[in-house]
């Protein structure tokens, strides 16, 4: 007995060792924390309960019976974040580079299973060489595994991916399928094929943060929905992230208390609409006035700029702000921002958590390149995205709303619950001048008719009592009480009730 206690002590000791001393040097060496300092980090202090401490790989090829490391390279278990459970795994790059091996995919799997079972989250932290080179196959089949979980699990239970170093070949595709994608910024990267498969294919040169960097993926891809400075900016804020997300597909998100009246005017919103209705105003502005403490976790805040995704509270509550921001490209809808936004809310739906839709969008961005890569069916995306949501759905339409984005962005007829217009709204076909080069083409040559045409089609459409008249909206609010009317309706809504008819699936446009 003695002896067996002796041996279990050696091999914790073994497992806290991770690769040893030098290799934990060199990872701090790259500014980088080790497995379970991620997880101290990251879980509330003494919660962390390990799973499968002892596990071992079961290769024996190219001299590996001769190298086993307990743990096999990846730290799992779970604890709590503020109190609530999570599931995490952590991969230890000092074993064998994180690498992916059958054992250490299993130990993956089962903490994968257990949050299914029990419904909260999985938090992975990735940091990792890949499929486990000395296995072949057999790593390719764990990471199958993991993939066929994280479809199951998918819009069941939060999935959250860190990338905190190395994340290459098909084993992007286990982070590509979670909710979340976060980055370090430096010391992580992700590709499906390295610089040196590019430069033999394509000869193409291009260093690995270029190719797969936090930079590269939270401007150019938009693969990642955002990047952190450094670990222990990463953890932390992905602490504070989680609080924001419910346990499981039938919870509620948590309630967290605040002091912030439910009714609090802002009269600086009321001039925050330029007259000139050509000029651009910060969005921003209005989503943090809204929001319980101005708390605003935004999500790809360097991609597609013209709509604005993340969560917020209202009243303690958890709630999804997607914005239009005429700041960029004017708010117009494109690809990249329908793409963007319709992953958020198809989020939101599955995890029963509102939507709330701020609205200025002259329409959708024209020209062969975005005709050319497919608008109308990405586009569309974000259109069935709205329109199959349950989840409450509140409205405020703060400036434009014309054309087919009138419709897309969570309009009435989409089952939008609430549906609010500042006085400011214009909610019309298109916009005045537009449609006066149209339906007076004759006389396109003669400015000042054109202007007074113009003058005259704003004054009757571009307001929101067209769309009043017709119902279209529920009431026109002032700006200074959009905080106070929002948080109203949501109370409304608490309980709303809505269902899809059955169906194995819808078919989103892809
Ligand atoms: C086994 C690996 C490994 C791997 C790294 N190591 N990757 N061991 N399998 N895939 C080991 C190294 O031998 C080394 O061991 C230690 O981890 C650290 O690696 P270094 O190369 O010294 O570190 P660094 O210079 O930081 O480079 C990291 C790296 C590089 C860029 C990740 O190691 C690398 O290119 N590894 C191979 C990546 C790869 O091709 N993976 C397979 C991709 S295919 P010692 O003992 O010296 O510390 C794939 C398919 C998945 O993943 C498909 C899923 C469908």
């Amino acid at each position: 007995m003695h002896d067996i206690i002796n041996q279990l002590e050696q091999k914790r000791e073994q497992a806290r060792q991770g690769g040893g001393a030098r290799r934990i040097e060199n990872q701090h060496a790259k500014g980088k924390l080790t497995a379970r300092e991620r997880i101290d980090l990251f879980l509330d202090p003494d919660s962390f309960e390990e799973r499968d401490m002892f596990v071992e790989h079961r290769s024996s090829d190219f001299g590996m019976d001769q190298q086993t490391i307990a743990g096999d390279g990846v730290v799992t278990g779970f604890g709590t974040v503020n109190g609530r459970l999570v599931f995490v795994f952590s991969q230890d790059f000092t074993v064998f580079g994180g690498s992916l091996s059958e054992s250490h995919a299993e130990k993956i799997c089962k903490i994968m299973d257990q949050a299914m079972k029990v419904g909260a989250p999985v938090v992975g932290l990735n940091d990792s060489g890949g499929a486990r080179i000395q296995e072949g196959i057999a790593s390719l089949a764990g990471y199958a595994e993991v993939f066929q979980r994280n479809v199951m699990a998918s819009g069941v239970i939060p999935q959250v991916s860190m990338i905190m170093g190395p994340c290459a070949g098909g084993a992007v595709y286990s982070p590509a399928m979670t909710d979340f994608i976060f980055m370090v910024k430096d010391s992580s990267y992700m590709f499906v094929t390295g610089p040196d498969v590019v430069k033999t294919v394509t000869h193409e040169e291009v260093t690995h943060e270029e190719l797969g960097g936090a930079t590269t993926h939270t401007q150019t891809s938009g693969v990642a929905d955002k990047a952190f400075e450094d670990d222990v900016d990463a953890l932390l804020q992905l602490r504070r992230f989680i609080d924001f997300m419910p346990a499981n597909n039938r919870q509620k998100p948590p309630l967290r208390p605040t002091t912030d009246p439910h009714n609090r005017a802002e009269p600086s919103l009321d001039t925050l609409i330029p007259d000139n209705p050509n000029k651009p105003y910060d969005m921003m502005e209005l989503i943090t006035k809204l929001l319980d403490e101005g708390d605003f976790f935004q999500l790809q805040p360097d991609y597609a700029g013209n709509i604005i995704t993340g969560f917020g509270r209202i009243e303690g509550s958890t709630v999804g702000i997607v914005a239009n921001q005429p700041l960029v490209l004017a708010g117009c809808l494109d690809i990249s921002s329908s793409i963007k936004a319709a992953r958020f809310v198809r989020y939101c739906d599955c995890f029963n958590i509102p939507l709330i839709t701020l609205v200025d969008v002259p329409g959708f961005l024209p020209g062969t390149a975005q005709e050319y890569s497919g608008i109308i069916k990405h586009g569309a995306k974000l259109l069935y995205a709205y329109a199959e949501a349950t989840v409450p759905k509140v409205t405020v339409i703060t400036r434009k709303a014309y054309g087919g984005a009138y419709d897309v962005m969570s309009s009435t007829h989409l089952r939008g619950d609430v549906n609010y217009a500042w006085p400011s709204a214009e909610i019309a076909v298109m916009g005045s001048k537009g449609a006066v080069e149209i339906i007076f083409r004759q006389d396109i040559g003669d400015a000042e008719k054109i202007e007074n045409r113009t003058e005259e089609y704003r004054k009757q459409f571009a307001n929101p009592f067209i769309a009043g008249h017709r119902g279209f909206i529920d009431d026109v609010i002032m700006p200074h009480n959009t905080r106070a009317r929002v948080s109203r309706s949501l109370r409304m809504l608490r309980d709303k009730k809505l269902e899809n008819p059955w169906r194995k699936h819808g078919n989103i446009p892809l």
